[in-house]
């Protein structure tokens, strides 16, 4: 079976009748909303917070009932994908570009799982660049303050225009040797006026979920 589908079913397991559920993005998440998505035409009783327009598209079709951000104070579980994890639970994400409602939904989420492949299990963060959100008034000074915090921060693109994120905001993508004081530079990006939100993670997943060629998805918590 598809690593990213034994990660992502063995995630829904966590959800329970009568929970909130923020649903994550990207092909990991995705497995783990189709099969709510079972078992909610099952009989199952939750509801779902989407992290990104294309989940809710998905949500939707399934048939799994949603709410808004705004009509919820706490959610029980978050299940989402990340693009590096490493072994105490720091996390890149924001690959997809959705990094500022997955934050958002994860911050107030009683339980975060992160469901992963094993080629984003890594030692240390900053091999993949790290997403960072900006407003597009003057994003070039605000991309050029961000490169003085030691990257090179490249401006996302799909189809020869910018890539506008769901948040109608840009992405740069932030290409560091490595990243060593998570916390640090989580605060020292984020302060940086323009800057919306960086896809860095720190001390938010509870439960890391990691697809195995052999056996079973291996959960660490
Ligand atoms: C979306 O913005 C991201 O944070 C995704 O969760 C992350 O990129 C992992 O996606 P995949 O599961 O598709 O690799």
């Amino acid at each position: 079976m598809d690593l990213k589908r034994k990660a992502g079913e063995k995630a829904a397991k966590y959800v329970e009748d009568g929970m909130i559920v923020g649903l994550g993005t990207g092909s990991t998440a995705y497995w783990a909303i189709l099969k709510l998505g079972e078992l909610v035409a099952d009989g199952l009783n939750i509801k779902g917070i989407p992290t990104s327009k294309n989940t809710e598209e998905l949500a939707q079709k399934l048939g799994i009932p949603m709410l808004k951000m705004s009509e919820v104070n706490k959610i029980d579980v978050a299940i989402d994908g990340a693009d590096e994890a490493t072994a105490n639970f720091a996390l890149i994400k924001g690959g997809g570009g959705a990094l500022l409602r997955e934050k958002m939904i994860a911050s107030i989420a009683k339980q975060f799982i992160v469901v992963i492949d094993p080629s984003k299990y890594v030692e240390r963060l900053g091999q993949f660049p790290l997403p960072v959100e900006i407003i597009t008034f003057g994003w070039e000074i605000t991309s050029s303050q961000i490169s003085l915090l030691g990257c090179k921060p490249i401006l996302r693109r799909g189809n020869q225009a910018p890539f506008v994120t769901d948040n109608g905001n840009y992405i740069v993508d932030c290409y560091f040797d490595s990243i060593v004081d998570r916390d640090g530079m989580n605060t020292a990006l984020n302060s940086i006026p323009g800057v919306v939100e960086n896809g860095l993670f720190v001390d938010m997943a509870d439960v890391l979920i990691i697809g195995r060629e052999n056996g079973d998805a291996e959960v660490l918590s």
